[in-house]
């Protein structure tokens, strides 16, 4: 619980296309973190909470309509920041979150066409002060992001889109950093996973002046 002299934790977002390793790139960097002393929630959207995982199977299972679909991805993260991520902050933990804020601006919005005004609306009422404070965007060429997806047998009904499609994915996470440069890190995801990960320190650690080495 927050007490009055209880520092608020820092939230860190992982965004990126398919394949980019952003969940192998969450782990390791939860694993630094307690190695650097930090209590951590590692959590992910869609999912993070029972009905966030059952939120997640009915939109990867049935194809719901692109308003059906914005509205079940803010529903579920609605209920994963109050029961998850705002009580971590507030506790004085630090959260690490698979995909969040910028993928529904990214597929929802630039991709399935829902309006920008209505996402913003509904994204502050449903994120309030859940924002993150760093985003890594893990960038990596789509033909390299879905060659990954393909060989570990992860393809859903996204990672079937056309190349086209992930292009623009790529190009909608990259014009949100270019935007909004004090909040997001690039970061070159087509390395070895040891290789992204010593960037991913280095970026967290300039960012919260933790050690570097
Ligand atoms: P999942 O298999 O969990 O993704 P990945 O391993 O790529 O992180 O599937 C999640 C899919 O949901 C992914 O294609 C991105 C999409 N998505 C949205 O369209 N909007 C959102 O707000 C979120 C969180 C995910």
């Amino acid at each position: 619980m927050q007490g009055p002299n209880m520092a608020r934790g820092f939230f860190i977002t992982l965004e990126g296309g398919e394949g980019s390793g952003k969940s192998t790139q969450a782990r390791l960097l939860v694993e630094r973190l307690c190695a650097e002393g930090r209590d951590v929630l590692l959590t992910r959207e869609p999912g993070g909470t029972p009905l966030g995982e059952r939120i997640r199977e009915i939109i990867l299972s049935s194809r719901p309509s692109a308003d059906a679909e914005f509205l079940l991805f803010s529903a579920a993260r609605a209920e994963h920041v109050a029961s998850k991520i705002s009580p971590a902050l507030a506790g004085g933990r630090w959260v690490v979150c698979d995909r969040y804020l910028d993928s529904t601006r990214v597929y929802q919005g630039d991709l399935a066409g829902i309006d920008a005004g209505l996402l913003r609306t509904v994204e502050q009422h449903v994120v309030r002060t859940a924002r993150p404070n760093l985003t890594l965007i893990l960038d990596l060429p789509p033909e390299t992001g879905r060659a990954r997806a393909t060989a570990r047998g992860a393809l859903n009904r996204y990672d079937a889109e056309q190349m086209a499609y992930h292009e623009r994915i790529r190009e909608g996470f990259l014009a949100i950093a270019t935007t909004e440069p004090q909040r997001c890190t690039v970061i070159d995801a087509s390395r070895d996973a040891e290789a992204v990960a010593h960037d991913v320190w280095q970026a967290v650690a300039s960012r919260f002046a933790l050690p570097t080495g």
